[in-house]
């Protein structure tokens, strides 16, 4: 028997960070603090179950509209992981790449992301793509601009082509912790055949285990893309149609 497979591509809705300090009479900061360790502890983790890219979502576009402190320290927080993470990330083979609308975000903000990339840009065991000021509606209407402004045409392959992750291929997973069963404009192009994973835990408490449990779940799955059952196992000795 073969070996139960692993998707490539996992990407992950980080939700829950909020609710995970609230419950202890923590600042939503501290939430935040505590998700980055679980990020951490998954980045290594898919490096050793042989996934080859991790796609999370940091902030979205939409969270501009929280509290001008939680904002902030959002901010804050990610200047700080940057400049700390680097090498754990070169160390372990991995290639950081940051996906979102940078033009709203601060000089050392934008300069620190510049700086992981270049860093880990000769890294190739496992990408991981990180989702900040992005949204799925944002990417979708650059992509079509960008292609409207070079006079291109507007097809399915070519605005695949523009889209800001357009260098890996779509995921395979993808996972929501926190509870909620929503997309929260997250990946609303390359999620189209998506094998979709919720679960309760929250984010801070999402571990290795957990990712396992996914992983096995994502296992058993069926993936048809649009074909029946039958055409993806034929009877022995009859072709695939
Ligand atoms: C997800 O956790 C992280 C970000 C959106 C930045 P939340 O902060 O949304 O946590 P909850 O959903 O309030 O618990
Ligand atoms: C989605 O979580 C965005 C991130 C995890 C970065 P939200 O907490 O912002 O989503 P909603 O508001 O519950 O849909
Ligand atoms: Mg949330």
């Amino acid at each position: 028997m073969s070996a139960a497979p692993v998707p490539e591509h996992i990407a992950i809705v980080m939700d829950g960070n909020g609710r995970w300090a609230t419950r202890r009479f923590l600042p939503r900061v501290a939430g935040h603090k505590k998700g980055v360790d679980a990020l951490r502890a998954c980045v290594r983790h898919c490096g050793v179950r042989g996934v080859r890219v991790l796609t999370v979502f940091a902030f979205s576009s939409e969270n501009w509209n929280r509290p001008a402190d939680e904002v902030s320290g959002l901010m804050e927080l990610l200047a700080v992981a940057l400049s700390r993470e680097v090498p754990q990330l070169l160390a372990e083979g991995v290639r950081i790449r940051f996906v979102g609308d940078r033009s709203a975000l601060s000089e050392k903000v934008r300069n620190g992301l510049a700086q992981a990339e270049l860093a880990t840009a000769g890294n190739s065991r496992l990408a991981f793509n990180v989702c900040f000021n992005y949204g799925g509606r944002w990417d979708i209407a650059q992509a079509a601009a960008a292609l409207a402004a070079k006079g291109e045409p507007i097809t399915e392959a070519s605005l695949d082509g523009a889209m800001a992750l357009a260098h890996v291929a779509d995921p395979d997973l993808l996972i929501r912790t926190g509870g909620e069963q929503r997309i929260s404009n997250f990946l609303l192009w390359q999620a189209a055949y998506s094998e979709l994973y919720f679960t309760d835990r929250l984010w801070p408490e999402f571990d290795e285990a957990a990712l396992d449990e996914a992983i096995a779940d994502y296992a058993g799955r069926e993936r048809r893309f649009g074909k029946t059952s039958e055409q993806l196992a034929p009877p022995a000795g009859k072709k695939a149609a």
